[in-house]
């Protein structure tokens, strides 16, 4: 299996449908507050919304109060969700405080209470996404008193709390996770393309993985995974598939939220620019532009880009 892995803020309906076109075969939202959706906080329901077209679709949720976890996961099953992620890694600041996310791995117990009441909440699958615990432990612990509580899957994104992005995903902790529970396991962190995608699965005999930030302005990146898994070479996009790719986003950004879209493309297409030659100029034009001078200014860059070469 390969999935998108929760990337807040850059979780908009146009990114996880291209995703999803591309290959993803599941795609995870960004984690969003139990405390504010269990509140029914109009913001925090804006940031999951969901459609039909980028389904099968996780949310995640975080939070250390196992009645509001529970309120939440109802409400994601009720808003068409296909599964409920718990968040045990997030080493954001406004998470660590509510003693939330990463914080969890150093509260067993609490963490225990917070799976037992989302999973009985709920009929979809729960899945749980962890960090390495501190000691290199706690993780462990955590993953078998999940797995007894009846979670359907373990995420795990090998690096500690402590580490942030530092350092490499050390893949042999999802591969001792992997001997300890009988239910799947995926892996998170550092697959960035193919071939790292088959390295890890040989290497942790894994049940397959999630692809966060190399995703990003290369959703074709999924396509690759699942051409190297069935024996096929490495793929390259050319330069006109690049640009109908992000006109093909343009126009999902409007279509799922009119002008407002705007902001996520700011967010993407550097991305989507990145190591293309002379973009630097273009990267800032599209921050002052609306969308139809987006869209113009990506043709013309890619119309002059392909008569130089
Ligand atoms: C911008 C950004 C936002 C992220 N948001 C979340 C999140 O909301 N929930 C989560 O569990 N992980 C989040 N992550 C972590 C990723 O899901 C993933 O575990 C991590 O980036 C390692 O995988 P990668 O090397 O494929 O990026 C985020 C990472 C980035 C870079």
């Amino acid at each position: 299996m390969i999935a998108l892995a929760p990337l807040s803020e850059y979780n908009d309906l146009a990114f996880l449908r291209l995703c999803r076109e591309f290959g993803a075969q599941l795609v995870f939202l960004g984690l969003v507050s139990s405390e504010g959706l269990s509140r029914r906080n109009q913001k925090t329901l804006e940031l999951i919304r969901i459609d039909h077209s980028v389904r099968p679709a996780f949310a995640q949720i975080f939070g250390s109060d196992p009645g509001s976890m529970g309120e939440a996961a109802r409400i994601i099953e009720e808003l068409g969700f296909d599964g409920v992620d718990i968040n045990f890694g997030c080493p954001a600041r406004k998470v660590i405080r509510v003693s939330a996310g990463a914080a969890l791995l150093e509260n067993l117990p609490l963490a225990r209470k917070v799976v037992k009441a989302v999973r009985k909440a709920v009929k979809i699958p729960v899945t749980v996404k962890m960090r390495l615990g501190p000691t290199g432990k706690e993780h462990l612990e955590l993953a078998k008193s999940a797995e007894g509580e009846g979670v359907d899957a373990l995420i795990l994104h090998p690096r500690t709390l402590k580490q942030g992005f530092r350092g490499k995903a050390d893949w042999e902790k999802i591969g001792e996770l992997k001997t300890l529970v009988s239910i799947p396991v995926f892996a998170s962190g550092d697959v960035t393309d193919g071939r790292s995608f088959i390295e890890v699965l040989r290497i942790t005999k894994c049940d397959g993985a999630l692809i966060g930030r190399a995703a990003r302005g290369n959703p074709w990146v999924f396509r690759e995974c699942l051409g190297v898994l069935k024996g096929q070479g490495t793929s390259q996009v050319n330069l006109n598939e690049r640009k109908e790719v992000i006109l093909k986003y343009l126009e999902y950004l409007q279509v799922y939220y009119g002008e407002r879209g705007l902001k996520f493309a700011r967010l993407h297409l550097p991305f989507f620019l990145k190591g293309l030659p002379l973009a630097s100029e273009l990267r800032r034009n599209i921050q002052l532009s609306s969308f139809s001078r987006v869209r113009e200014l990506i043709q013309n860059y890619f119309q002059k880009l392909g008569s130089e070469k």
